[in-house]
């Protein structure tokens, strides 16, 4: 079974920004993986590989919500801003050996992930969807 499964209830109803959760979570779940064999090497690789997925996802919201004047953009924003900060503390933390990134870390940023699909991703897709946006 995978760490992050892309479901239905997943969806945001925006397809492009659907497709690129589905390749945050491919992401993740490899991490996942490496995690469970302590591979620190290839955590390591996959945590840049996750940060510049995040900054340019994050980037194509915030693009979408300004575009489209989409009302919630500000809390939106400043929510990727604090993640983004957050992952790229703790893959310096990790590399530097201050933190022992592991399954633990993994499952709060599962946690973060559904909690910011439900109260902010959803929100606009469905924002998108009714202004005929995909
Ligand atoms: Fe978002
Ligand atoms: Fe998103």
């Amino acid at each position: 079974m995978k760490f992050i499964e892309f479901t239905e209830e997943a969806s945001c109803s925006f397809e492009e920004i659907d497709n690129q959760h589905i390749k945050m979570i491919d992401i993740v779940n490899n991490m996942y993986n490496s995690i469970l064999i302590n591979d620190k090497e290839k955590v390591l690789k996959q945590f840049d590989e996750l940060i510049s997925d995040l900054s340019a996802h994050f980037e194509y919201e915030e693009a979408i919500m300004k575009e489209t004047k989409f009302q919630g953009y500000i809390s939106h924003k400043l929510e990727h801003d604090r993640v983004l900060k957050h992952t790229k503390d703790d893959a310096l933390d990790f590399k530097n050996g201050k933190i022992n990134f592991g399954t633990e870390n993994m499952k709060s940023f599962k946690t973060w992930f559904y909690n910011h699909l439900d109260f902010n991703d959803k929100k606009l897709g469905k924002f998108l969807a009714e202004k005929g946006e995909n």
